[in-house]
Formats: structure tokens, sequence, C-alpha cells
């Protein structure tokens, strides 16, 4: 990704005007200053990329500027320009967080390469903050399962990987549509750029255009600095658009655009962006009904809708589910160190005619809860499953005993009846969000917002769990 905005500080008037030129040459926006107080002042106002500078600017130690730099939290990249400077005072340079150095007189191809890397660099370490900010958790699992339908899917992901074009995952809640967008990325020729990902559902209307496509600085309320968007982070790599269905009218228009096109604006900005990125989404939510609705655009359905890739349900392929069932228990035995050797026969019976709305994720938590939860023989009885009993188990207090709702003091406090509510009606519907708002005569994005706030307030695996969350 080409650097944007640059200071090149430089006494020597006549060098500085050649080298900014041929800066400017390449879009970049340079900011020229011939002392260290105008360097001061650009970062004052602005943010930078890269800072070439003079290694002899007047009053200027070049070691403060860098002690200078590091208590801010937005820094550019410096690259010293030197001048017969001992080598000691290079390295020193380095340690102080140089990114490189120009030895005086450089050529335009030396600062050609320098601008190259320093861009690169700059583009890598943003979207390593992105992913390591939640956007993408590492987990690359494997796709499990035996059965045909899975076969056909992966071999499906097998050719398409291979190819750029848009791909639309469908398919019910829980059933690996995540997961198959990351094995599509990770098999593909981008699997060593970034893979980001933008959850469509979890994000209110006003934040989510910044989100895609990222802001300037005082573009709105709050937007203290300048900030890429996902789309940008993504450059070269592949976009997990999550939920597509979720955008509204108006921010697919502006997908549209992106996806024809690959350019954008950022919030508040005039600049194009241009991008190279494979866009993937996912849907548990019939589009075509949507289109049908007026609800979802029919231009960015068909744009969308490249390849579609439709992942079954467990119960279409029942073949899974013990084959699965096995290859969970495996994996939460050695997580949580508990010994859990195998599933009784009557266990095996329920699992293989449980219907599992909730999918893949479902019977994932369901193996979890049963192996924390087994005999001390190792063996796992049906009652650790808890398949079979679909009424919603009673309100225990937390020192285990059901609560008796005569007493005033066992009141639950009305946002904390809410969240048992809910919870209980995702467990009616085996996590199934779609059908829990059903249950609950909300529409699933009323939901899925109160699950993101009881998200960021759970504290153990098990609170996420009981959201159908997984463990971050
Ligand atoms: N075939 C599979 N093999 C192994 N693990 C799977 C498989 N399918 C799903 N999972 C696991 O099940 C959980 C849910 O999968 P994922 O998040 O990909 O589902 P999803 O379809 O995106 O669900 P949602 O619509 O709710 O977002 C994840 O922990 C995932 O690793
Ligand atoms: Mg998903």
């Amino acid at each position: 990704m080409p650097l944007e905005k640059v200071i090149l500080a430089e006494s020597d008037e006549n060098l500085r005007r050649t080298v900014a030129e041929f800066i400017r040459n390449k879009r970049i926006d340079v900011a020229e200053a011939g002392t260290i107080q105008d360097v001061y002042n650009y970062l004052g106002k602005d943010e930078f990329d890269l800072v070439f500078i003079d290694a002899k600017l007047p009053e200027c130690k070049l070691l403060d500027f860098f002690g200078d730099l590091n208590q801010r939290s937005e820094k550019p990249l410096v690259i010293p320009l030197v001048n017969g400077e001992p080598d000691t005072f290079v390295l020193e340079c380095f340690k102080a967080g140089a990114f490189d150095y120009l030895a005086k007189p450089f050529s335009r191809e030396q600062i050609e390469i320098a601008l190259h890397k320093a861009g690169n660099f700059n583009h890598i370490a943003k979207a390593n903050a992105a992913m390591a900010d939640g956007a993408v958790d590492d987990a690359d699992r494997e796709i499990l399962g035996e059965s045909s339908l899975i076969e056909e899917t992966r071999t499906l992901i097998k050719r398409v990987a291979q190819t750029q074009v848009t791909v639309l995952i469908q398919g019910e809640s829980g059933t690996g549509k995540e997961l198959v967008a990351r094995a599509l990325h990770s098999q593909s020729p981008r699997a060593q750029k970034p893979f980001i990902k933008i959850n469509c559902a979890a994000l209110p209307e006003t934040l989510i255009e910044s989100e895609f496509f990222g802001h300037e600085k005082g573009a709105f309320t709050g937007a203290v600095t300048k900030r890429q968007g996902r789309f940008e982070l993504a450059h070269e790599g592949s976009i997990l658009l999550d939920e597509i269905s979720e955008i509204s009218l108006a921010m697919q228009a502006k997908l549209l655009r992106v996806l024809q096109e690959q350019e954008f604006e950022r919030v508040g900005g005039s600049k194009t962006v241009k991008v190279n990125v494979r866009v993937i989404a996912t849907t548990n939510r019939n589009l075509e009904e949507s289109v049908e609705k007026g609800e979802f655009r029919q231009d960015l359905y068909f744009r969308l809708n490249v390849v579609p890739i439709y992942v079954p349900p467990l119960r279409e392929r029942t073949g899974d589910v013990l084959f699965l069932a096995e290859k969970f228990r495996k994996l939460f035995v050695r997580k949580h160190g508990v010994e859990a050797i195998e599933f009784s026969e009557d266990s095996c019976n329920c699992l293989k005619h449980h219907d599992f709305p909730g999918n893949v994720r479902e019977l994932q938590n369901v193996v979890e809860r049963a192996v924390i939860l087994c005999n001390p023989d190792g063996v796992i009885a049906p009652e650790q499953l808890n398949l079979t009993s679909k009424s919603p188990s009673p309100s225990v207090k937390p020192g285990g005993k059901p609560i008796d709702s005569t007493k005033a003091e066992c009141f639950l406090k009305l946002e904390d009846a809410e969240k048992e509510h809910i919870i209980r009606a995702l467990a009616e519907a085996g996590q199934h969000r779609a059908k829990a708002a059903k249950l609950l005569g909300v529409n699933i994005r009323t939901l899925r917002n109160k699950i993101a706030v009881y998200k960021k307030d759970a504290k153990t695996d098990e609170d996420l769990a009981k959201f159908g969350l997984d463990p971050e």
C-alpha cells in the first residue's frame, strides 16, 4: 500500500525541492520542512506515515526527536538522511527506532526503494493491529467431516480458492460459514496477506461506513485521528463481510461501487483510495428473499453471488455428527485436561437423534459441557449431554438453589431477567439466533446487538457459551 503523507525535513533547499518533487510524482503528499520547528508544527496538525530527516538539521538533536516521537500514539516511520556521520551515530538512530537511513548523496532509486519498503511495512503493521484487535482470530481450523456433502464443500473450496472471484457463503447459523471463508483465504494465493473480518450485524449504522472505508481526521465528532478502514487493511488479501444481509440500502450502494471499481473515499475525505481485495460474504438469511422484499439490492446480490457456497446444516449430514463429536471430545479433553474417554452407547444414540438447530456450534458446545461434567469413570452419559430436555432449566441462584419467586428478595433486576430470558430462548432454539429472535418476538438485529453487549460483559468462556459464542 503506498504511503500517503511524508515530511521531508532537509536544510539544503535545492536538495529538498528536488526530492520533494520526485516523491510528489509518486502521488504522495509531501510537507517540506527546513527546520525542526517546522517538523513539530506539521506533526501537531496532521498524521504522517514517514519522516525523512536531515541529520544536520539546525538545532535538531536527532536522538531527542526520536524520544519525542515515542511519546505519541501514532508514530510515523523515520529515515535519517546522513552525511559523513560516524557509523556509531547510525547505530544509535536504529536503536532509537529509525526505520532505515539514507546516506548522501543518494539516488532516486534509493528513495524509491525506501518509500516502497516503508509503504509495505506500514500496511502490514496496521493490518496486524487490526487482526490483534479481534477483527480475526487465529484459529485456522480444519473443516472436519466425512459426509459426502462436506467432502463436496471441501472440493469446491479448493477449486474456488485459486480464483479471484467473489464468494457468497450461505447456510444456517453455526454451520461453519466463517470456517469456510478462512479456508478460502488460506488456500488461496493471498494466504500470506491479511484476512480481515467485519461483522456487519454488530456495527451500528453510524459507524459502519467508517469501519469499511476509514475516515479522515475530524471527519466526525470522535474522529480525532485518521483511520484506515477494513478494506484498506485487507489490501492484497481477503475481506470477510460477515452477515452481509444486515447492511442498510445506503451502505449496499457504497459496497457495490467497491466491488465494481475496487475504489472508494474515506469518510470526510475526497481522495480516491484504490485497493485490491478479494471479497467473501456470508449470510444466514435467504438473500434471494431479501431481494424480493426490496431489502437487498439485486445488483449487489449478483455481484456477491458469483460463486455461491452453501454450507449444509448438520441434520442434512447426520453421518458427521458422531465423527465431529469424537473430534471435539478429543479437542476439549486436551483443552481442559480432563478424562472423558468415550461417549456411552446411549449418548451416541442421543447425539444421532438430536436435530441440532444450532448446528456444529451447538454440537461443539454440547460436547464441551459434557466433557467437563463427565462421570469419574470417563464415560459421557446422556444426562451430561442434556439434549432431551427442551424445556428451559429453572433459574438458579448463585448458591445453587432454585429461586423461590414468591420472595421479594429473589426478584431479578429487569435487565438480568431479560438476559436470563434471552439465554433460555437461545437454548430452546439450539443457539440458532434467528429462531431465538422469533421466539422472543424481536428482530434478529435487536437480539444480535444485545448479545454483542453481553459478549463484552462476559467474564468466562462459559458466559460466552450461554450466548452461543466461541471463547475468545
Ligand atoms: N466442519 C467443521 N469442522 C470443525 N469445526 C467446525 C465445522 N463447522 C463449524 N465448526 C466450528 O463451529 C463453530 C461455528 O462455526 P462458524 O463460526 O464458522 O459458523 P457460522 O456459520 O459462521 O455461524 P454464524 O452464522 O452463527 O456466524 C466454530 O467454532 C467452528 O470452528
Ligand atoms: Mg459466522
